[in-house]
C-alpha cells in the first residue's frame, strides 16, 4: 500500500511554514488503518513486548489497537493534571516554550519491555520524554514506532540507542 497517497499533506498548518502531515485520512479509512496497525504489529513481533506506551493524543488511537493486537496492556502518557492517580512528571523545552507530560506512577512494572508508539516523529522532543518516564519507572524501552517520519527535523538523532521504526518518510 503507498501510505502517502492517504496521508493528506496541508501547508501552512498550524502555522505559516509547516506542512502538517494529517494521518486522520488513513485513520477514516478501514484498510488504510488496518495495514498501519499490522505492520507495527509486525515490526515487533520478535521483541518479546510486555507493555505498549503512547501519548496523547494520537498515540492513543494507535497504540491501543496494536497492544489489543499483541494481547498486551495499554498505558497513557498525558498532558499535565489529566491523569487521577500518583503521577510521574517530565518538562521538556519546546521550540517555543516548554511542555511537560505525566504517567502514572505505578502504570510499568521494572523490567517490562515496552514499546512506544506515536504518529509523528518530529524533533524527537515527546518521545525522549515519554522514554524518560518508562525508564525512570524501570521499564525498558524495547522499540519506537511511528507512522510518520519527518526526516529532516533529525528526531533520530535524539533516539541514538533506541530501536525506532516508522512507516513512512518525509523529508
Ligand atoms: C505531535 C505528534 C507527536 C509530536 C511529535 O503531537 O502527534 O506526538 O507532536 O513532535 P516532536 O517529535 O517534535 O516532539 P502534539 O504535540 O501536536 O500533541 P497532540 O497529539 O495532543 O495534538
Amino acid at each position: 500500500m503507498d501510505l502517502k497517497e492517504k496521508i493528506r499533506v496541508i501547508e501552512d498548518f498550524p502555522k505559516k511554514g509547516i506542512s502538517f502531515k494529517d494521518i486522520t485520512t488513513v485513520l477514516k479509512d478501514g484498510e488504510g488503518f488496518k495495514y498501519i496497525i499490522d505492520k507495527i504489529v509486525e515490526k515487533v513481533k520478535d521483541k518479546e513486548i510486555d507493555l505498549v506506551v503512547g501519548p496523547e493524543a494520537r498515540g492513543f488511537v494507535l497504540g491501543a489497537p496494536v497492544a489489543y493486537a499483541l494481547g498486551v496492556g495499554f498505558v497513557p502518557i498525558r498532558k499535565p493534571g489529566k491523569l487521577p492517580a500518583d503521577t510521574l512528571r517530565y518538562e521538556y523545552s519546546l521550540e517555543y516554550g516548554n511542555d511537560a507530560l505525566e504517567i502514572h506512577k505505578d502504570a510499568i512494572i521494572p523490567g517490562q519491555r515496552v514499546l512506544i508508539v506515536d504518529d509523528l516523529l518530529a524533533t524527537g522532543g515527546t518521545i525522549s520524554a515519554v522514554a524518560k518516564l518508562v525508564e525512570e519507572l524501570g521499564g525498558v524501552v524495547a522499540s519506537m514506532g511511528f507512522v510518520v517520519e519527518l526526516t529532516g527535523l533529525k528526531g533520530r538523532e535524539k533516539l541514538k540507542g533506541y530501536d525506532v521504526f516508522s512507516l513512512v518518510q518525509y523529508e
